[in-house]
């Protein structure tokens, strides 16, 4: 496949969500949006709309694909038919990567539909890590896992979120997708600072950024998706880029989603965030 973008940044640059709204503009005129990220389950099913564009979107853009259904940290064995659905979708759109969650999203056959965060124990990193491990051998290459956003710990947790996180990395030889909002949400809601989850992160392991918005309660913060992306967030994303140099970064919006006119100036915000984060690293 062909692809008629620039790379003007680190390998990729500056991505978006692909969303159906803005479908038939990404295809009609030139953006700045650098690549895109498509949601894995909205393409599964062979021939129809969904595919039908998501070829014409490949013909144009870089895409990767980022899924929900992997359950990588629930005792259920691997879904074999969603990983040969995978491998499928990837075969027929050669995405550069593919991303899921570290999380569980159901047990005993009975599906969630959400992201659960695990218990952050040694047992957890052992059977995550031999799971990713099969997962990467199954589809011949290495994947992402990124940070969900949670609200609840466990008392069984023996480490902190990114010491898990980094050592299923290390273990399974897997790349990190780090959300940073989600690192935001989830250090409102227990209360560490967000700037230790940075630096427990290996650098060389971060292939990918999120950024998105989110709903501030007061005492607690909600991943909504449903909202430009806050300051805090933007500081921390300038954190993120001083630490790991010129990863990737693309914004999500699920709900309440604006004209992609929008979306494409909150990218630029995230440019010149990262531009300038990035002649500080050179500096220092
Ligand atoms: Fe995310």
């Amino acid at each position: 496949m062909r692809n008629k973008r620039r790379v003007p940044y680190g390998e990729l640059g500056f991505g978006l969500g692909a969303r159906p709204v803005h479908y038939e503009e990404l295809l009609r005129s030139p953006s700045r949006v650098d690549w895109l990220e498509v949601l894995t389950e909205n393409y599964l099913v062979p021939g129809g709309k969904p595919l039908h564009y998501l070829e014409q979107l490949r013909r144009d853009y870089p895409v990767v694909m980022h899924g929900v259904s992997l359950s990588i940290g629930s005792i259920d064995p691997l879904n074999l038919e969603y990983l040969a659905q995978l491998k499928d979708l990837a075969a027929r759109i050669e995405p550069l990567w593919i991303s899921d969650h570290l999380c569980w999203t159901g047990v005993a056959g009975r599906n969630l539909h959400d992201l659960m965060p695990l218990p952050y124990t040694e047992e957890a990193v052992a059977h995550v890590a031999a799971r990713v491990a099969r997962v990467q051998e199954h589809l011949g290459r290495r994947i992402l896992l990124e940070n969900v956003s949670s609200y609840v710990t466990y008392r069984a947790s023996e480490m902190t979120e990114w010491d898990f996180l980094a050592e299923i990395a290390r273990r399974a030889d897997c790349l990190i997708l780090l959300d940073v909002n989600n690192v935001y949400v989830s250090s409102r809601n227990h209360d560490f600072h967000p700037l230790a989850y940075l630096d427990g992160i290996p650098p060389e392991r971060v292939q990918q950024i999120h950024l998105a918005g989110h709903e501030n309660c007061g005492d607690y913060v909600i991943d909504t998706h449903d909202a430009p992306i806050v300051d805090p967030v933007w500081d921390l994303y300038g954190e993120a880029v001083r630490r790991f140099g010129p990863v990737p970064t693309m914004i999500e919006r699920d709900d309440n989603i604006p004209p992609l006119a929008e979306l494409v100036a909150e990218l630029d915000q995230a440019r010149r965030l990262a531009r300038a984060a990035i002649a500080e690293r050179l500096a220092a």
